[in-house]
């Protein structure tokens, strides 16, 4: 399905982005993977996670290059497109999947785990997606795949950075859609369910969170790449602007956000009917504090 195509990966030397990368070069695409190397929480730096893919994709018999810089600059970023450009000639897709957790309660969160995770994965996408965009303009096609998180879209504990980079990509992918539909460019987020390092650093504390990681370790990581592979093809070319959710075999399209229910009141609101009307009304569809094992309660199939 992607013959003749250039896909670049980010964060390819492991986990769901190496999935990505062998089954885009499985499907003919000639693949750019970046990996930094780095660990979970994202220190230290290796070249090593990015060859091997490269050297696999090749054993196969397939087109691969390698890139080591981090998404989380816009320097560094523009020389990962650069990279796709100067291996390959040109570039038709970007998933932007690199990441790091550093998981902490709100209320214990440093200035500096808070930052962290913002510029891996919400400056990061931007910066790489912001790179590509000249590109994708000029030759009026091109695509995003955006990794989010149910972390995000519903909750979960103890991930205030994350899932606010990962609802802030949610964001970013629909802009993008928009602001380039006339080019004829896509732009779709994922929010994978896989067992990878990744989700191996989910705390355990708690019996929820043991039950929660229980159920991830069932899912793999190569599950995710089918989607990704359509959604960087030209099947998909009337897709864009989407939250789709891979969970083992399981494919969800995620709602998206728009007023629920509304009140009225003839001569406006005092804060006293605001509290004895609208709440009223309104407090029937209020949303329960729910996270991710809430609303998949089911295992996974
Ligand atoms: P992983 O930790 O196995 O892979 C992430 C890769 O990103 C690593 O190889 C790492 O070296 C690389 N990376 C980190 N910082 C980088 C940087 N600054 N520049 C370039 N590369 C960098 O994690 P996994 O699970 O494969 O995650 C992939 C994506 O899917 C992430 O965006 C993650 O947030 C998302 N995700 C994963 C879920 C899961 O169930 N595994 C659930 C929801 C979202």
């Amino acid at each position: 399905m992607l013959e003749g195509k250039v896909v670049l990966v980010t964060g390819a030397g492991g986990g769901i982005g190496r999935d990505f990368a062998l089954a885009m070069a499985a499907a003919g695409a000639k693949v750019l993977v970046n990996d930094l190397g780095t660990s979970v929480k994202g220190e230290g730096a290796s070249g090593g996670p990015a060859q091997q893919v490269v050297e696999q994709i090749r054993a196969a018999g397939g087109a691969a290059a390698a890139s080591t810089d981090s998404v989380a600059d816009w320097a560094s970023a523009n020389r990962i497109v650069q990279a796709a450009l100067d291996s390959f000639g040109r570039i038709d897709a970007v998933v932007n999947n690199a990441g790091i957790l550093r998981d902490r309660f709100f209320f214990n969160m440093s200035v500096e785990e808070w930052r962290s995770v913002i510029d891996v994965h919400l400056n990061g996408s931007f910066y790489v997606a912001r790179a590509a965009a000249p590109h994708f303009k000029a030759q009026e096609s091109g695509c995003y795949v955006h990794m989010t998180s149910t972390s995000g879209l519903v909750g979960n504990l103890g991930q205030a950075n994350y899932a606010a980079a990962k609802l802030g990509i949610v964001g970013l992918s629909k802009s993008i859609a928009l602001d380039m539909a006339k080019y004829r460019v896509r732009s779709n987020c994922i929010a994978p369910f896989a067992w990878s390092r990744m989700v191996g650093s989910i705390p355990t504390e708690t019996p929820d969170q043991q039950a929660r990681v229980e159920k991830l370790k069932s899912m793999q990581t190569a599950k995710i790449a089918p989607l990704a592979v359509y959604l960087a093809s030209e099947a998909a070319r009337e897709v864009s602007g989407q939250i789709f959710g891979v969970r083992a075999n399981e494919i969800f399209l995620f709602s998206q956000n728009r007023p629920l229910r509304s009140v009225h009141r003839d001569g406006g609101w005092t804060p006293e009917t605001v509290a004895s009307h609208a709440m009223l009304a309104l407090r029937a569809h209020f949303y329960a504090l729910d996270r991710t094992q809430d609303v998949f309660s089911w295992d996974p199939l």
